[in-house]
């Protein structure tokens, strides 16, 4: 049978081995779908559309195209959530199933929307059955809060778990959604940050989570990062992560405060990704920094011109923290972090 237009990846079938490979550990391939050899080249199908510089990380330096395309499957099952929903769910109710999830390692995160709050276990056991190789099939619930920033997941299909090792630009990390913040989003300003970075670099991740921004930099660069977060099992991830990247760089991981971290004017680079709390440090970051040194500064600001308003909220804190902004390099909307809201950055040099 065949399924909807699914995105997919073409390439000579010399190196047809080495990709499937590759996509198969990124947890990019998606397994419930044959793969098509034709003309001397295979197509492979994915498991959702993935950014080239994505797949260039991935994949190194080697000729491919992307596109859409009718796939068979691997069994007779339903193909799209829709269709494993169609006599389970009523019509209003199926207008409402969500069409995207989150994917970290080989969990799926789903976002059921409050007036499917009672179908959630139905609909997860139904993604299941059509995403067969997902592990694990958990729903947001509530928000992201508290100081570690960690939500709550509920269970709905597959194996019981929350930690999994999630791969984003070939750095693999250890994840546990349960215990520690993650998101899968943020993997293009990740890599944006460590390409900013030069050999040699003293870098201060203040609130580094799991360790995205630390690994990033040490995969890519001979720079020493300093990686501080309050939360004991973010640091105990990322010591998992550090046994599980080849790094040039170092990584010297601190549970703690970063308003305890004790130099002063070390660092050529401060990253403060922190958007809900951030603003409450900037003593401290320019503290931390050589005068005339990078900061990236993150926020959640609402959609009326953030640029504007991120740019002067910054250069207001700066001051008031006796220090000045000397440039701004760039301003950024990350992601969007709410209805009518982004969450925004900020690289700015700070004297
Ligand atoms: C948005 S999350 C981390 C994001 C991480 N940089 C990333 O890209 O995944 C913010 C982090 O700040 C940590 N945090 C909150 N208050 C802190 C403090 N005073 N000192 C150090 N870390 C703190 C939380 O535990 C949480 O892991």
């Amino acid at each position: 049978m065949m399924s909807p237009k699914r995105p997919f990846l073409k390439v000579a079938a010399d190196k047809g081995e080495g990709v499937r490979k590759a996509l198969l550990e990124s947890g990019l391939l998606d397994v419930d779908y044959k793969i098509v050899f034709q003309d001397g080249t295979l197509s492979l199908p994915l498991c959702q559309t993935v950014q080239r510089e994505h797949l260039d990380s991935i994949l190194g330096p080697i000729d491919y195209t992307t596109g859409e395309m009718d796939f068979d499957s691997q069994s007779g099952g339903p193909k799209t959530l829709l269709e494993a929903l169609e006599h389970r769910l009523s019509p209003e109710e199926l207008e409402l199933v969500p069409r995207a999830y989150d994917l970290i390692g080989d969990i799926a995160v789903l976002e059921i929307p409050e007036e499917l709050s009672g179908q959630s276990e139905t609909i997860g056991q139904a993604f299941h059955e059509v995403h067969r190789h997902f592990s694990t099939v958990l729903a947001k619930k509530g928000a992201i809060s508290g100081t570690t920033r960690v939500r709550e997941y509920q269970y709905l299909a597959g194996e019981d778990k929350t930690d999994t090792i999630h791969t984003e630009y070939g750095c693999r990390f250890a994840v546990d959604l349960s215990k520690a913040y993650f998101s899968p989003r943020l993997l293009e300003e990740h890599n944006r940050i460590a390409q900013l970075v030069g050999n040699g670099e003293f870098v201060v991740d203040m609130f580094c989570g799991v360790g995205p921004f630390p690994i990033h930099i040490a995969r890519q660069h001979a720079a020493h990062i300093v990686a501080i977060d309050i939360n004991p099992d973010a640091i105990a991830l990322l010591n998992k992560s550090i046994a599980l990247n080849k790094l040039v760089g170092t990584i010297e991981p601190i549970v703690g405060d970063a308003r305890d971290y004790p130099k002063n004017h070390v660092a050529d680079r401060v990253i403060m990704n922190h958007p809900s709390g951030a603003f409450d440090f900037i003593p401290d970051a320019c503290r931390i920094l050589k005068p005339g040194s990078s900061l990236h500064y993150y926020d959640f600001i609402g959609n009326e011109n953030p640029e504007g308003t991120i740019t002067d909220k910054l250069t207001h804190l700066v001051e008031t923290a006796g220090h000045s902004v000397t440039r701004i390099d760039l301003v950024r909307r990350v992601r969007d972090s709410a209805p009518y809201e982004y969450q925004m950055v900020v690289d700015a040099i700070i004297e």
